[in-house]
This record gives structure tokens, C-alpha cells and sequence, in this order.
């Protein structure tokens, strides 16, 4: 770019180059430290980890969880407290190798339940860094098997009970915490993204109409097969041959009190149930709580909630997540959109039905399908949203009978406005902003604030990317996505990272900063080989990021030899000047 855009950028750093090796780089000025890996200790009777085989059963509850992905930090009277999600396993690293990958004990099973959900931990800088606080009263561990709450429309029904919970309000649990959110009340939100992987069935099945296509929708399998965890082949919650509404207790939006460790965590399910990327909060100007939300699957929607009473500071929040409307987005070709409520009268279906089946009341209202909704984005200085829409290689594709490939509710996934390329490997981010200035507002205009692509390797055309794609600031998938709270938002990438073809030029995942105002679009930062960069958050004083490094394959941060850790790092400026 030329000086005067250099002069005129409002970003702190120079460009990174792209990369494309095993460790995390950061531009000139800035440092970056280890904070945490998977297995770490948090309390001080924790097993160590063993460099070649990991951490033992017992104890596993009792470390920094595996696959770090979305996080925020709460701070209160100089206490920080960093609440982090563990998305899944590699139950192959986590299991002796002979096993590959399966469990073959209910020992096993636990082990790999262990390893995910949510951690909180208290952290602390001090004269060598940022650090986890050891046997802080705050510390907690909550897993595959911890209890929770249901509330809103779906708890108490029928499709919610089961033989160990008659009640259908209470379950074990929360699965695939994918990204996050919190609350203006200070709590925070963990989202249950892919969660049909963790059921199964050990016998052929005679399923009700109901959850049948229920299962169909949502992905879950009903094959007689040990699936990818296998949890139903060593407890029976997870075999829907036995327990066939256990999934309708999970895709939800959870709520945890970080301040409380004794607290349940709250699953709202009036926000509905579908593959949750994270949760979007937003007040309305007359106090309303909104919440964005995506799910993310092929060919999925956008939904939004807005509660019926409206936030006060110290107030009562106790219906800000239940009480409400929850709607689905629809995107017209002339740059409006209109947020569709999902209500008994226009769905067909009953409220509580519409909170379990969630993706078919969209459908019902014909929502716009999406290349798989992941991160939703407030902007704190401007009254706009952003969705990453990281791609969708079945867009326009056809499938084995010449047909264009189709969404699980079968209909097909042709190009629409937001979503315009066939075969999109690339991804985009799309922008609205709500009208009145109004995040409680019905309709909406919106654009896409960036096309990813190759202008390298497409010299035009809609594989070439927005005017903002240089080749020099390239990258595909994006899916993580945080506003700082000077109003410049940072993209992070989940995508192809094997520098060849299509992405010639884009080097390992990465994580970017972008400016709202001017579009442009600056490398910041890259993870080592094989890995995502997912989850962003600063401390109090805003003067370090900390930015999740998930599934790496390269052997970081620990070197060769040692198995390849998900890691949280910590990034600051050289000079400790403020980085967001
Ligand atoms: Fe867990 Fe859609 O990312
Ligand atoms: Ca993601
Ligand atoms: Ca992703
Ligand atoms: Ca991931």
C-alpha cells in the first residue's frame, strides 16, 4: 500500500509475512508467551503430563481441558478470571495408541469427557509473565458430566425427559463448547456446537416420527457403529437405543456464573437448539437484551434473540434469557433483511417445539440458507454486526445425481446475495446494521464487509476476493472474531493451511485485524502448522491479548518429541502499550 494508506491505517503494527512453520509469529514490537496448555495443572494435587502419553484418568479433571477455543475474561476488585472452552478430543492422542482412537473402557470414556467443556481459572501477571493462579477459589473444571439446569420453553416437556431425569430440567453435562459470549450481568455464555457426535445406538432402532427426523436434521447417527467417541458403547445416556430424548439435551446456549463455583450452569433453551457457533450480546436502546447467534452447518441459518424485559444495571436478569423472541435471518438481494420471528402461528410448531427443532421452524419461515455461520461480532463503536461465513465447498455443487447438493432440510444450496459463490472455499464476512440504529429492530441493510479469496491465483472474478484482498494480506475460512474496544475487529482462520493451489500465498491459520471504517484487512497473526487460532480476549488493562492455539499438528509449543498441545498464549507490545 501506498505511505499515505500507511500513514492513514490505523493499525500499530507492520504486516506479518505469511508462515509456515510449527511455532506462533507476531509482528515486530510485539512478544507472545505461553499461558496454558492442554493438561496443565490447576490445582496443585494434579497428575503431571506425561510428554509421550499425556495426563492418567485420574486427575484428568483437575487440568486445563484439551482443544482451547472461545474465552472471555471477568475481572472484579484487581481478580482475573479467564473462562475458556474445551471444544473436543483427539481422543487419538488421548488414548494408547493401539486403540486408535476408541475407547475400551468406561475409564477411557471418562478420561475424553474429562478433557472437555468449560475451564475457569483465575490468572495473574506477574514479573515473568501471565500466569495460572494455582488452587484458586475460583478454579473449576465443569465436563461431560456435570449438572445443569434447563430452562425456557423446552424444560419440563416430554422431549426432555428421560428414565434418569423425569423432570426434563435437569442433565448432565455441556458438549462441543465451540465459541463464546457473555452477558452485560457479567456471567458467561459457552455455546454446544457439534453435539450429535457424541450419541449412538448399540442396536437397530424403531425410532418415533419425531426423532427420527429429528435426528436426521441435527446429525445424529443411527447407525449401529462405535461413531467417532464411542461414549454409548460404555454408557448407556449416550445410546439413544436407550435414550433417545438425551439429545434433545444438548445444542444449547449455557450459562455460567464464573464468580460462583458452586453454581449450576443454566441451559436457556428459549435461544434455541442447533450447532451454536458463539453468542453475540448487543442492548437495544431501550434496554433489551439481543443475542446473535450462528449455527454452523452447511447451508444453516443466523438467528437472534431478543428479550421481552429490558437490562438494568444491579436488576433482576432472571428472565433476560428466557423470556423473549427468538428469530431467524432472512437476507433479500436488494441489501435489506428482515429478522423472522419464529411464533407459533408461523412456524406450525409449539414453542417448546421450536426451541428443540430449532432449524426446522426456520426452515417452516423460509430462513436464508448460509456457508456455515461461525462467529458473530458486535461493534462497540457503531451499531453493526458482523457473521464469518467461513465456507461451503457443497454451495452450487452437484451431487452423484447431477442435482445441486442440498441443506439437511433438502433444499438446495444454490448462490444467494450473501452467499454468492459456488464451491466457496474461501469464506466471507457479512456486515448489518440494524434499522433506527436498533439491535431490537426487525429489518436490517446489510453488504459483505470482505470476500476472502486468491487474487493470485484468480486475477478476477468472485474467486479473487473484495477490493480489500491483496497478496499480501490473504487468508481463507475466517471463523473466530472479537471487536477490541477501539472499534477494530480481528478475524481469526480456521481454513486449509497447506500453502499450495487455492491457497498459494496464505500460510498456516492465522489471525487478522480489521478496519470497519476503511475495510482494510492486516495480518497480525500465525499458529503453528496443522493448527486453528480460535478465541480472543483481553485482560483488565487491556494491555495483553490472549489468543487460543487449537489442534495443533506440529509438536508445539513443547518441540520434537512431545505431543502437539492446544495452547493459550498471551500477546503483548514490546513497550507494554495498550493492544486493544
Ligand atoms: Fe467449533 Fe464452527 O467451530
Ligand atoms: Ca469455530
Ligand atoms: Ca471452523
Ligand atoms: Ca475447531
Amino acid at each position: 500500500s501506498s505511505a499515505i494508506a500507511q500513514q492513514a491505517s490505523r493499525f500499530a503494527f507492520e504486516q506479518l509475512a505469511p508462515q509456515t512453520d510449527g511455532t506462533v509469529h507476531v509482528p515486530s514490537g510485539y512478544t507472545w508467551d505461553v499461558l496454558v496448555r492442554w493438561g496443565d495443572p490447576l490445582f496443585s494435587d494434579a497428575p503431571a503430563f506425561d510428554p509421550k502419553t499425556g495426563i492418567p484418568t485420574k486427575g484428568s479433571d483437575r487440568v486445563f481441558g484439551e482443544n482451547t477455543d472461545g474465552m472471555e475474561l471477568f475481572h472484579k476488585r484487581g481478580t482475573e478470571l479467564l473462562v475458556v472452552n474445551s471444544e473436543y478430543v483427539n481422543a487419538k492422542i488421548n488414548l494408547p495408541a493401539e486403540q486408535d482412537g476408541q475407547p475400551a473402557s468406561a475409564d477411557d470414556v471418562t478420561r475424553l469427557q474429562n478433557f472437555q467443556g468449560v475451564t475457569v481459572m483465575e490468572v495473574a501477571e506477574g514479573e515473568n509473565g501471565w500466569d495460572v493462579v494455582f488452587d484458586s477459589p475460583y478454579n473449576r473444571r465443569i465436563h461431560h458430566r456435570t449438572p445443569m439446569a434447563i430452562d425456557g420453553p423446552a424444560a419440563g416437556h416430554d422431549l426432555l425427559k428421560t428414565a434418569a431425569d423425569p423432570t426434563g430440567t435437569q442433565s448432565l453435562g455441556t458438549f462441543n463448547n465451540c465459541g463464546s459470549g457473555r452477558t452485560p450481568w457479567g456471567t458467561y455464555l459457552t455455546c454446544e456446537e457439534n453435539f450429535n457426535s457424541y450419541f449412538g445406538t448399540t442396536e437397530e432402532l424403531s425410532l418415533s416420527d419425531v426423532h427420527a427426523a429429528g435426528f436426521k436434521r441435527y446429525g445424529v447417527s443411527t447407525k449401529v457403529d462405535p461413531g467417532r467417541y464411542n461414549y454409548h458403547g460404555f454408557d448407556a445416556r449416550f445410546d439413544i437405543s436407550q435414550n433417545p430424548n438425551e439429545p434433545h439435551r444438548a445444542g444449547y446456549i449455557v450459562e455460567i456464573d464464573p464468580w460462583n463455583p458452586d453454581a449450576t450452569p443454566v441451559k436457556h433453551t428459549a435461544l434455541g437448539r442447533f450447532k451454536h457457533e458463539n453468542a453475540a450480546y448487543a442492548l437495544a436502546p431501550n434496554g433489551q437484551v439481543v443475542v446473535y447467534m450462528g449455527d454452523d452447518e452447511r447451508g444453516e441459518y443466523m438467528y437472534k434473540w431478543v428479550s421481552r424485559d429490558v437490562y438494568v444495571h444491579g436488576g433482576d436478569t432472571s428472565t433476560l434469557l428466557s423470556e423473549g423472541q427468538l428469530f431467524v435471518a432472512k437476507f433479500n438481494d436488494d441489501g435489506t433483511g428482515t429478522w423472522l420471528a419464529l411464533t407459533p402461528e408461523d412456524t406450525g410448531m409449539t414453542e417448546a417445539e421450536i426451541a428443540v427443532f430449532t432449524r426446522m421452524a426456520g426452515t417452516a419461515v423460509s430462513a436464508t440458507t448460509m456457508d456455515r455461520p461461525e462467529w458473530i461480532a458486535v461493534n462497540p463503536t457503531a451499531v453493526e454486526a458482523y457473521c464469518c461465513l467461513t465456507n461451503n465447498s457443497r454451495r452450487g455443487a452437484l451431487d452423484d445425481d447431477g442435482n445441486i447438493r442440498t441443506n439437511a432440510a433438502g433444499e438446495p444450496m444454490v448462490p444467494n446475495a450473501p452467499n454468492p459463490r459456488d464451491v466457496n472455499r474461501y469464506g466471507q464476512i457479512v456486515r448489518w446494521r440494524p434499522h433506527n440504529d436498533d439491535h431490537a429492530a426487525s429489518t436490517f441493510d446489510w453488504d459483505l464487509y470482505v470476500m476472502a479469496g486468491n487474487p493470485e491465483v484468480y486475477t478476477d472474478g468472485l474467486y479473487a476476493g473484495t477490493a480489500n484482498i491483496n497478496a499480501g494480506n490473504m487468508f481463507n475460512s475466517p471463523d473466530g472474531m472479537q471487536f477490541d474496544s477501539t472499534g477494530l475487529i480481528w478475524i481469526q482462520t480456521d481454513g486449509d493451511d497447506d500453502n499450495e493451489g487455492d491457497f498459494l500465498g496464505m500460510g498456516n491459520n492465522q489471525m487478522l485485524a480489521g478496519d470497519p471504517v476503511t475495510g482494510e484487512i492486516r495480518r497480525f497473526l500465525t499458529g503453528p502448522n496443522g493448527s486453528e487460532v480460535t478465541g480472543l480476549t483481553w485482560s483488565a488493562d487491556r494491555r495483553t491479548m490472549f489468543v487460543g492455539i487449537q489442534h495443533p499438528s506440529a509438536p508445539f509449543p513443547d518441540g520434537e518429541g512431545a505431543l502437539p498441545r492446544s495452547t493459550i498464549v498471551t500477546v503483548k507490545r514490546a513497550d507494554n502499550a495498550l493492544v486493544g
